[in-house]
C-alpha cells in the first residue's frame, strides 16, 4: 500500500534511540523528510548518520534540543522550517518513565515530568500549527502516551498522571484543529523493547541470577497476552498508517498498541 508519505515533512521528538529512532527510520524509508531531536547531540548525530547510511537518498535532519525548554522548542521548529521547508506531521515521542511514591516525590519532580510530557506537546502545537497551515494538504499531530495513561503501574505515579493528562490534551486539541485540516490522535504503546529496557534487564537480571532475556520474558509473560515485547520497528508501522492520508477518518482517538495488555474495553 502506498501510504502517500513521500515528501511529507515529519518532526519527531526524541529520535536518537528506542521508539523515536524506529520512527525516524520508518518515515525515512517511506520517503518522508525527517527532522528529529534529542538532548545528547553527539548520540543523536551518530544515530542519524547510521540511518542516513542505511537509507540511500534519505533526508534526515537532527538538532540537539531539550523539549522541556520553550526557547529550545522555538529553535527546533525554526530549524525544521528552514532546513526541511516546513512541517506536515508532528510526532511527540520524547518521554521517559519515572519511579517514586506520591507521599515523598518533591514538587520539582512533578513539574519536570509535566514540562517533559505535557508542556512540550502544548508548546509544540502552538509553534508547529502556524507552520503546518502554510503547507498544502492535511497535517497530523500524534501524541505518544502509554498504556499507563489508562492502566497505571503502581511504581510510577508521575508517569501515569502526566501521560493521562497528555491523552486528554490530545483529545481537546483534536476538536480545535480539525477545521484546519489537522488530525490529532494518540498512540499508547505497551511493552516495547528499547535500549532502556535492555539496560534495566542487564542490571535486575544479575540481581535475580537469571539472564536479561529471561527477565524480559517474565515481564512479557506477566503483562502481555501476546507474551513478548513489541519492537520499535513494528510499532512504527502503526504510526505510519495513522499519519498517512489513508487514515483520513481517524480523529481524536487513542490507539493502544500493547499486545493485548489493556484489561478493559473502551
Ligand atoms: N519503551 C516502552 O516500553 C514504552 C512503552 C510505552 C510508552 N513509551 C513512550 O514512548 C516514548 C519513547 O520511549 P522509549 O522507550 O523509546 O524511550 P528511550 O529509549 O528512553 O528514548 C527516549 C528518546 O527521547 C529523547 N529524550 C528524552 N528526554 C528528552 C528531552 N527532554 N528532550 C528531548 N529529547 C528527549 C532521548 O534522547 P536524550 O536522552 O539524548 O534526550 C531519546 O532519543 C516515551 O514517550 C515513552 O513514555 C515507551
Amino acid at each position: 500500500m502506498d501510504l502517500e508519505l513521500k515528501g511529507k515533512i515529519v518532526l519527531i521528538t526524541g529520535g536518537s534511540i528506542g521508539i523515536g529512532k524506529g520512527l525516524v527510520d520508518a518515515f525515512a524509508r517511506e520517503g518522508a523528510i525527517v527532522v528529529t531531536c534529542a538532548r545528547d547531540g553527539k548520540r543523536l548525530e551518530d544515530s542519524l548518520e547510521e540511518l542516513r547510511r542505511n537509507i540511500p537518498g534519505s533526508r534526515i535532519y537532527g538538532k540537539a534540543c531539550d523539549v522541556a525548554e520553550l526557547q529550545q522548542l522555538e529553535d527546533l521548529v525554526a530549524f525544521a522550517d528552514k532546513e526541511a521547508g516546513g512541517i506536515d506531521i508532528l510526532v511527540n515521542n520524547a518521554g521517559t518513565g519515572s519511579a517514586e511514591k506520591n507521599m515523598t516525590a518533591p514538587d520539582e519532580k512533578w513539574y519536570h515530568y509535566w514540562d517533559l510530557h505535557v508542556m512540550a506537546a502544548i508548546r509544540l502545537a502552538r509553534l508547529c500549527v502556524p507552520v503546518m497551515k502554510k503547507r498544502d494538504g492535511e497535517s497530523v499531530i500524534i501524541h505518544t502516551t502509554s498504556i499507563c495513561a489508562k492502566q497505571p503501574l503502581e511504581y510510577e505515579p508521575i508517569y501515569n498522571v502526566t501521560k493521562a493528562a497528555l491523552s486528554m490534551y490530545s483529545k481537546c486539541l483534536s476538536y480545535e484543529l480539525i477545521d484546519d485540516n489537522i488530525r490529532v490522535n494518540t498512540i499508547a504503546p505497551g511493552l516495547m523493547r528499547t535500549p532502556d529496557w535492555n539496560k534495566t534487564a542487564a542490571i535486575v537480571s544479575k540481581e535475580k541470577g537469571i539472564t536479561p532475556d529471561e527477565y524480559l520474558q517474565n515481564i512479557a509473560d506477566e503483562f502481555a497476552p501476546i507474551k513478548r515485547f513489541g519492537s520499535p520497528e513494528e510499532l512504527a508501522q502503526f504510526y505510519l498508517f495513522l499519519c498517512s492520508p489513508k487514515a483520513s477518518y481517524c480523529v481524536g482517538s487513542t490507539y493502544f498498541v500493547d499486545g493485548g495488555w489493556l484489561n478493559v474495553v473502551i
